[in-house]
């Protein structure tokens, strides 16, 4: 009996990523996370957050055509993912790291210190295309109550609009229950005049501004 042609599933982009990032980081062969010993942190691969959705192959795409987009990394410690974005063509100027231990942040890019938690005096008037949270924001951890797990999401979406372009995205991997009120962050920036639009799912929080139609 002749065998049937196995048909060859098309390759997932995280997948290439991951053949990359095996080739650029031995941190990260045998798993895609890395455990430094000595470290309070772990580091996640940078394939984990394309898989996740925090960053995605559009997002790469628009920045490769698109020279003048900047991209901000919040909490980003080790910079393993954004070693890569520089290797997939994104230019090294438009990156910027920040961490709130400026020990924690290499070389390689510009950067910042900020406390997330904080005010984020230290980025100045500066504007992004794309503002990342690749740290897990593990609220469940800092904060008990449902209330102040709100004002900790309003407050880093708070802080991260003021850097955000007219047309930018925030992303953020949020350890929040899948039920919880979005509609509610969204009506409090609602109150003050702000329109934007939330979207979570599976741990993922993407936030825009609402853009009136026509005015792009
Ligand atoms: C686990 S590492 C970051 C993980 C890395 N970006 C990744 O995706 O694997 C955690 C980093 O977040 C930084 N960090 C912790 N708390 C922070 C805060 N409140 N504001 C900004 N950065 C923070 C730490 O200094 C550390 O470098």
């Amino acid at each position: 009996m002749e065998k049937e042609p196995q048909i060859e599933r098309p390759k997932q982009y995280w997948e290439t990523i991951r053949e990359l990032e095996i080739e650029m980081f031995p941190e990260f062969k045998k798993e895609d996370i890395y455990a430094p010993e000595n470290s309070n942190y772990f580091y996640f691969a940078p394939s984990w957050h394309f898989r996740r959705g925090l960053v995605t192959e559009t997002d790469v795409n628009d920045f490769l055509s698109n020279n003048t987009k900047k991209f901000l990394s919040v909490g980003s410690g080790a910079d393993f993912l954004e070693k890569l974005l520089q290797k997939l063509g994104i230019n090294k100027d438009n990156i910027t790291l920040s961490d709130i231990d400026s020990k924690n942040l290499p070389p390689d890019f510009k950067s910042k210190t900020i406390d997330m938690w904080g005010e984020w005096s230290d980025l100045e008037d500066e504007q992004y295309d794309l503002i990342i949270f690749p740290e897990s924001i593990l609220i469940n951890v800092r904060f008990e109550k449902d209330k102040q797990k709100q004002d900790g999401v309003y407050h880093l979406i708070s802080q991260a609009l003021q850097h955000l372009s007219p047309t930018g995205i925030i992303r953020m991997n949020i350890q929040l229950r899948d039920d919880w009120d979005i509609s509610a962050i969204e009506d409090r920036f609602r109150k003050e005049g702000r329109k934007i639009k939330i979207i979570f799912q599976d741990k993922l929080m993407e936030v825009k501004n609402e853009i009136p139609p026509n005015s792009v």
